[in-house]
């Protein structure tokens, strides 16, 4: 039976393609390699890249799409927290042609009730399922986690908070993903539009312009309300408007 299936003993990317073309690959590639790292899981990533870019090579000629790709540890005989040192890796992969959301995204706070490992990329995604879909059934279509009224991250995604002139994200540590969008931005933007990578306060989201989020399938996307909050989205705020296009015509133009 596979570990994926009795353990979800798995590590997964999500590659976004533009006009066909690869979006980081190589930063994704270097995650898949972290999170195997962390996970013990003895997994040849050239293969992997190789399997990534066939799929690609077959599907998403000049359009846009994801591709999924999961690694898991094998196939072991019987159900067994111990695993044996010679399971042979399993991957699975799927292509995705996608559009861009641009739906009125509704959130909810949540307390984080997931593990102490989220940088790594695994998944066991249970408790996202359980808080993204209680979320749902109460009307909203994201989620805001926060530990202690520290904002962590959402459902699927990073986040962002602007407010006046600087942009807010919580820093890196083992309770976030570090999106691969999310470091392009930093890298890329951070010095043009002051983006700041610092603790964020649940309190943030009251004063802010504009909150939104990163991801590989979502890009930049916006936070239109949350819970129970006074944000009011500022739909013409100079910088981000600016921000965004500039992010979009970078992800078109740099790869
Ligand atoms: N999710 N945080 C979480 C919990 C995520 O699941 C994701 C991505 C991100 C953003 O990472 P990136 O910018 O590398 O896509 C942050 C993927 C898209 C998913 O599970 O579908």
């Amino acid at each position: 039976m596979s570990r994926a299936y009795t353990f979800a003993d798995a590590v997964y990317e999500v590659v976004p393609y533009i006009n066909g073309k690869a979006i980081a690959l190589d930063l994704h590639l270097n995650r898949l390699c972290r999170s195997c790292e962390a996970i013990k899981l003895n997994a040849d990533i050239s293969i992997a890249e190789k399997e990534i870019q066939e799929l690609a090579h077959q599907v998403l000629m000049n359009t846009n799409g994801y591709i999924y790709y999961q690694l898991s540890r094998g196939t072991d005989a019987i159900r067994n927290h111990l695993y044996a040192n010679d399971l042979a890796p399993e991957s699975f992969g799927y292509v995705t042609l996608t559009r861009k959301s641009n739906n009125h995204q509704k959130a909810k706070i949540v307390p984080d009730i997931r593990w102490g490992r989220c940088d790594i990329k695994s998944t066991a995604l249970l408790a996202n399922v359980m808080l993204m879909n209680q979320a749902s059934l109460e009307g909203f279509n994201e989620i805001i986690m926060h530990r202690d009224g520290y904002i962590t991250e959402a459902g699927s995604s990073n986040i962002f908070i602007v407010k006046d002139n600087k942009i807010f994200t919580p820093p890196k540590n083992s309770h976030i993903l570090a999106g691969i969008t999310r470091e392009l931005l930093l890298k890329n933007f951070s010095q043009s539009f002051n983006i700041l990578e610092e603790p964020c306060h649940l309190n943030l989201l009251t004063e802010a312009d504009v909150v939104f989020l990163t991801s590989s399938t979502k890009g930049i996307l916006v936070i239109n309300e949350i819970q129970n909050n006074d944000y009011s989205l500022n739909q013409n705020h100079g910088p981000f408007i600016e921000l965004r296009e500039a992010f979009n015509n970078f992800l078109e133009t740099a790869f």
